[in-house]
């Protein structure tokens, strides 16, 4: 397909899926080597970050665990609709190596959240490895460990992200027409 439309706009093909399976690959052997002895916890951050998981994990060749979080507002007595917190994080992950699986980063304010919630539950090390990067729009100072594909501002579709709901199941990237 070299157009998609979802809801009301249509974007077209940008990053094919034999690319993105390269760029995958790259980051792979990195961090296989990284994590060898490790016995790491890859924690993959949800929805976005379904398939890009998936196929790091499958590329990865020693003993590791998986697990998924989800940020969500936080549904406490405070009214601010600025707090999150992290869901879904069952494993205690105190003085374990973790490597956070993050679909896009961009401004970097959801990256700073939870790497600020993780660090306080103490694993021995913390790491980032994220499909894509868009390096002219991000604010902060945290590195980004891992880094697949670096893109521009422009607003993209596929593999796991999504124009309001649609398009995370397509497996290239496709960009916004303007
Ligand atoms: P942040 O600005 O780094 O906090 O990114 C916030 C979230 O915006 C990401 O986790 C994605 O869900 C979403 N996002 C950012 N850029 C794109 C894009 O180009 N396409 C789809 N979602 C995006
Ligand atoms: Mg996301």
């Amino acid at each position: 397909m070299n157009r998609v439309k979802l809801h009301n706009k249509y974007f077209k093909l940008f990053i094919d899926a034999e690319s993105i399976q390269s760029a995958i690959s790259k980051i792979a052997e990195i961090i296989n080597k990284d994590y060898k002895e490790k016995s790491p916890i890859f924690i993959g951050v949800l929805n976005g970050s379904f398939l890009f998981t998936a196929d790091i994990v499958r590329k990865f060749k020693s003993n590791c665990e998986i697990s998924f979080i989800r940020l969500s507002s936080y549904s406490g007595t405070e009214s601010s609709g600025n707090v999150l917190e992290v869901m879904g994080l069952n494993e205690d992950i105190k003085g374990r190596d973790v490597l956070i699986l993050e679909d896009i980063v961009d401004s970097g304010n959801t990256l700073v959240k939870i790497v600020d919630l993780l660090k306080k539950k103490q694993p021995k090390s913390l790491k980032i490895a994220t499909f894509l990067f868009k390096p002219n729009a991000y604010k902060k100072d945290i590195p980004v460990d891992y880094v697949a594909m670096e893109v521009g501002n422009e607003f993209l579709v596929g593999y796991g992200l999504d124009y309001d709901g649609l398009g995370r199941n397509l497996e290239d990237i496709y960009i916004i027409e303007e």
